[in-house]
């Protein structure tokens, strides 16, 4: 009998109980066996003695596992917390007390949702009864969607994009319809925490391998289930270059492995193209956004385009899990594709804020980062001061009023010796936030 099945007889194995549990009954067969090897000891009716005493405690436990069922959370809830929402709170208390706060710890885009999108926002509103829409979302967004990918010379058919509530349901929704529970998939680290944790709470096993390590996923061909390709990276910036794309293309054909790119980032590019995966054929799954380069997180929409042999049961699971996304977010987001020069004046602001932030800060100690490429961060390796960034990014905010990520989040091993710096607000704040920060660090360092 394993520990599972005894679980579920018992009805334990929420936290706490199940570590007051596991020490009891830990105790209970250390005293047994200990008054079996010592029979012949003089302590031996002590420790018979406690033997009982630690029958009786594990019975109180199973009986209080038992009755305290109601509102315990279950095993699948306890993932990590997201440590960035920690800073936000404190930044936002720091806020409210009138202070200035230079917001560089999210990852929001410009405050600048296309005009266009805004007015068709309101047309929608004042004209119509926002209803449900099909699950797959309207065919006119679809449609869009698919000239979007026609200028990048990509045809994909309105029949195979689903639109969802942003990327985020998209990952559950695309992690539903491949896995199973006890099935594995392989990241690359750093990445974006919440792929780990939602796998996790779906009792999907998670690997992970270094990102400048691509061929270290040659070990794993037998043993994982799907891989999730980030590019532009969220934090480090990278993009992966058409060589890498298409050994992890290939080797995932080869070795029947789902491969899911997330293409939030696609669109917020400097130095080096971003290319799709869907430019070498359709055997993989392709998640995007209007979060990040179309400036509409709060609007919450995105999209995945789902290989046919999936497309039946990944909208049943829409239907169920979500009934559609927002209607007028969806008629709204049409227009957003009449407006891709006005979103590349954005790119251009995220370009300079880069260029500045690179170079004020080779001219400080906190000189070694990827050069990004994509998307709209800074990824600082401090590993050479030997601190714990969790506590220096409080320390930053206490001090400076300026709000960083610890690398905690995207990497649990190594986070701790980075800080992620976000560089998606306007110039002008971004400019008085780096030199704030640039001037701590010759300071402190
Ligand atoms: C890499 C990456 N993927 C997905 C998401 C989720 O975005 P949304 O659900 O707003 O589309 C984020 C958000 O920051 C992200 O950084």
């Amino acid at each position: 009998m394993d520990f599972e099945s005894i679980s579920a007889f018992f009805k334990i194995g929420r936290e706490t109980s199940s570590i007051k549990f596991s020490i009891s009954a830990s105790l209970t067969i250390f005293t047994f066996l200990a008054s079996i090897i010592l029979e012949k000891n003089t302590i031996i009716k002590n420790i018979k003695h406690n033997f009982f005493f630690h029958v009786i405690i594990l019975i109180y436990y199973l009986y209080n596992m038992n009755k305290k069922k109601l509102y315990s959370p279950s095993n699948r809830s306890s993932i990590d917390k997201f440590l960035v929402m920690d800073i936000l709170s404190k930044s936002t208390e720091i806020e409210t007390k009138g202070k200035k706060v230079f917001h560089l710890e999210l990852g929001e885009p410009l405050k600048k949702t296309p005009k266009l999108v805004l007015a068709e926002a309101q047309k929608y509103i004042l004209m119509k009864n926002p209803g449900y829409t099909p699950s797959q979302g309207i065919i006119e967004l679809r449609e869009a969607i698919s000239d979007y990918y026609k200028i990048k010379k990509i045809s994909v058919n309105p029949k195979n994009i689903f639109i969802t509530v942003g990327s985020s349901s998209a990952f559950l929704l695309t992690f539903l319809v491949s896995f199973d529970p006890g099935d594995t998939v392989l990241l690359f680290k750093p990445c974006y925490p919440a792929y780990r944790n939602i796998l996790k709470s779906l009792n999907i096993k998670v690997i992970e391998v270094n990102q400048n390590n691509i061929e270290g996923i040659k070990k794993f061909k037998n043993s994982i289930n799907g891989i999730i390709l980030s590019s532009p990276n969220n934090p480090t910036g990278k993009i992966f270059s058409y060589d890498e794309i298409k050994y992890i293309y290939d080797f995932c054909i080869q070795n029947k492995i789902t491969l899911i790119s997330d293409e939030i980032y696609h669109g917020i590019e400097f130095s080096k193209k971003t290319i799709s995966l869907s430019t070498f054929g359709k055997n993989s799954i392709i998640i995007n956004s209007f979060s990040k380069y179309f400036c509409m997180p709060g609007w919450r929409l995105g999209w995945v385009i789902i290989p046919d042999s999936l497309c039946e049961k990944f909208l049943r699971l829409a239907q169920n899990f979500f009934i559609s996304s927002g209607s007028v977010a969806q008629y709204a987001a049409i227009k957003s594709f009449e407006c891709l020069s006005e979103l590349d004046k954005n790119v251009k602001i995220y370009k300079k804020n880069r260029d500045l932030a690179f170079n004020k800060l080779k001219n400080t100690a906190w000189n070694e980062f990827y050069k990004t490429e994509g998307a709209f961060y800074i990824y600082l390796n401090l590993s050479k001061f030997k601190e714990n960034s969790q506590h220096t990014v409080k320390k930053i905010l206490d001090e400076t009023s300026i709000a960083l990520t610890s690398g905690f989040d995207f990497d649990k091993q190594k986070g701790k010796d980075f800080i992620r710096l976000s560089f998606s607000c306007e110039h002008n704040l971004f400019d008085e936030a780096i030199n704030n920060l640039s001037k701590w660090i010759k300071k402190n360092y």
